[in-house]
């Protein structure tokens, strides 16, 4: 297998969650450094120098290792987090199994967004062609399931409690994107029928991270309970900001296309709020969406401008930011280590993010 290192990441959150305490900080770097080369190594572990660089594109294309450093965070609050300090017999391998828990739910990520863009019909991710449209469906299917198998086998290495909370998430990441085609069931309030389909599509796998790094480390069971009712919360939270940049941004800064979503006709939260509205904005829009999928760029440009134009866009914001309180109440049940700082400054970048 070949050994391939990782610089740190110059966009890194760790940065931008300004740490007081150093320690914490060297702790981040060095998981998130041993977890990126634990990732590209797994993922191109192939013996076919094409299929290794398919499947290392889109890691290395970018993405923030939301999911790896919040494994890492949850892990703080373990027995085994002091020994997993050092580099060396048995501290080295406690660090090992957490930077490759760290590895395994980047690795369902990146694999769940090789399905997605086949899904979306998306043409970019983090500002590179997505993989469907650098090597087609086929391909980009394959390479999903590829790396998804990869973090079986990585689950499998961490023990059966992996295996079984990777199962769990992976099921929940499909059972969701299966909700969102076939929409709300007879009588369901399209809202509640939303905040279900985003629980479960971005929920489960921060959710995932948070719970793995916490049990690999052996944080006791009320700590991986906090854990993982907040990082439940902190995907709605993720995925109410992407839902609010998905009209809000120009590719150049997401690194998606532009109103994509409302391209395709998925009802995101200030969709659905916005249809709610009365007056002639919310009829046009309404009359543009019920159309079908806006094939036209300038339809899509004008619901984009609708969709800003509309108050619900406010109306979702403060939705996002109630749940993003709700993400920081979860943590209340946690000891009060520097770690636990940390997590609540996540919480304020995620709900305020650009990317
Ligand atoms: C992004 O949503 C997509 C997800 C959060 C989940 C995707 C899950 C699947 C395709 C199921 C298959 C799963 C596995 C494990 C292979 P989005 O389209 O709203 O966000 P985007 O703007 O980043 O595309
Ligand atoms: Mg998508």
């Amino acid at each position: 297998m070949t050994t391939l290192t990782a610089e740190p990441r110059p966009d890194s959150l760790v940065g931008r969650l300004n740490l007081a305490d150093p320690g914490l900080t060297a702790r981040l770097h060095g998981g998130l450094a041993d977890a990126e080369s634990r990732l590209r190594e797994t993922a191109a572990d192939v013996p076919s120098a094409l299929v290794a660089e398919w499947s290392r594109y889109l890691i290395e294309a970018g993405g923030k290792r939301l999911r790896p450093l919040l494994v890492l965070l949850a892990a703080e609050f373990g027995a085994k987090s002091d020994e997993a300090d050092g580099a060396d017999g048995a501290d080295g391998a406690a660090a090992g199994r957490i930077s490759d828990a760290a590895a395994l739910v980047e690795l369902v990520h990146v694999a769940s967004l090789h399905h997605d863009d086949v899904m979306d019909g998306a043409r970019s991710r983090h500002g590179v062609p997505s993989a469907p449209a650098r090597w087609g469906n086929r391909t980009a299917v394959l390479l999903g399931d590829r790396l998804l198998v990869k973090a079986g086998q990585l689950a499998a290495d961490l023990g059966d409690g992996a295996i079984r909370l990777q199962g769990e998430a992976a099921e929940r990441l499909v059972r969701g994107q299966l909700r969102e085609l076939t929409g709300p069931e007879a009588g369901e309030s399209p809202v509640t029928h939303h905040f279900a389909v985003i629980a479960d599509k971005t929920g489960s796998l921060l959710s995932l991270a948070v719970r793995l790094g916490a049990e690999v480390a052996g944080a006791p069971e009320p700590a991986v309970r906090a854990l993982a009712a907040y990082g439940e919360q902190l995907g709605i939270v993720f995925q109410l900001s992407d839902d609010l940049l998905d009209f809000a941004s120009e590719p150049a800064d997401s690194g998606k296309d532009a109103a994509l979503d409302l391209a395709v006709g998925v009802r995101t939260l200030p969709v659905l709020l916005a249809l709610s509205e009365d007056g002639p904005r919310a009829a046009e829009l309404r009359a543009l969406l019920e159309a079908g999928p806006l094939a036209d760029d300038s339809d899509r440009r004008r619901a984009a401008e609708l969709m800003r134009n509309s108050s619900a866009e406010a109306r979702a914001r403060e939705l996002l930011h109630a749940c993003a309180t709700d993400a920081r109440d979860a943590l209340a049940a946690l000891p009060d280590v520097p770690a636990r700082a940390a997590l609540a400054a996540l919480v304020g970048l995620v709900e305020h993010r650009s990317a």
